[in-house]
């Protein structure tokens, strides 16, 4: 793994989900040992498109089913690359880094059956992903990445996680776009709905 085999933008992308990764599971009160578990998996977690090719992953059109078909696959490719090489809890989060908290994920698993780490790095995977330039899009405004981020708590994202992430990143949720196709929740909503 010394190269980790993986293009340079994708390497960025780790480093970055990690730093994110490691300040909102230190946001979250885990433990320090569980937040390293966190960062060290969040660097790993797309190992597997290492597997994939790179004219799919660079693609700057639409996949069609096939190339979405195969690209679903990285997750279970990068678990099964590191099951055995690294503690079995940090492969399960690297294998269910694309898991929605309510089972429409890439393998539908449900919101009990997800780690933490997981869900923690679910969030920071996607605000990276939005907030910069990919070859099949521009980077997202911040304001537009946070409504992303709050419309999609409870559903893509674990609701705790996001009003955390968002509190942490932004400082505050008063700067949400007024532009948003979906209703966005409020701080005061989505506190009330959340866990804490
Ligand atoms: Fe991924």
């Amino acid at each position: 793994m010394s190269e980790l085999l993986l293009d340079a933008n994708t390497k960025k992308h780790c480093i970055r989900t990690a730093k994110y990764a490691g300040v909102l599971a230190l946001k979250l009160k885990r433990t320090p040992f569980e937040v390293c578990k966190i960062i060290f998996a969040a660097l790993l977690h797309d190992i597997g498109k290492s597997k994939i090719p790179e004219e799919i992953l660079n693609k700057p059109g639409t996949l069609t089913m096939e190339e979405m078909n195969i690209v679903r696959q990285h997750p279970q490719i990068g678990f099964e690359m590191l099951k055995g090489k690294v503690s079995d809890e940090i492969a399960e989060m690297v294998l269910c880094h694309h898991e929605n908290v309510d089972g429409t994920g890439y393998y539908g698993k449900k919101a009990s059956e997800i780690p933490i780490g997981a869900k923690i790095i679910r969030i920071c995977d996607v605000y990276d992903s939005l907030s910069t330039e990919r070859p099949y899009k521009a980077p997202w405004e911040q304001d537009r990445v946070f409504a992303y981020l709050v419309n999609h708590a409870g559903s893509l994202f674990d609701r705790e996680c996001v009003l955390v992430f968002c509190r942490t990143q932004s400082g505050s949720l008063q700067r949400l776009p007024k532009e948003s196709k979906r209703p966005v929740f409020g701080l005061q909503a989505l506190r009330r709905s959340s866990s804490i």
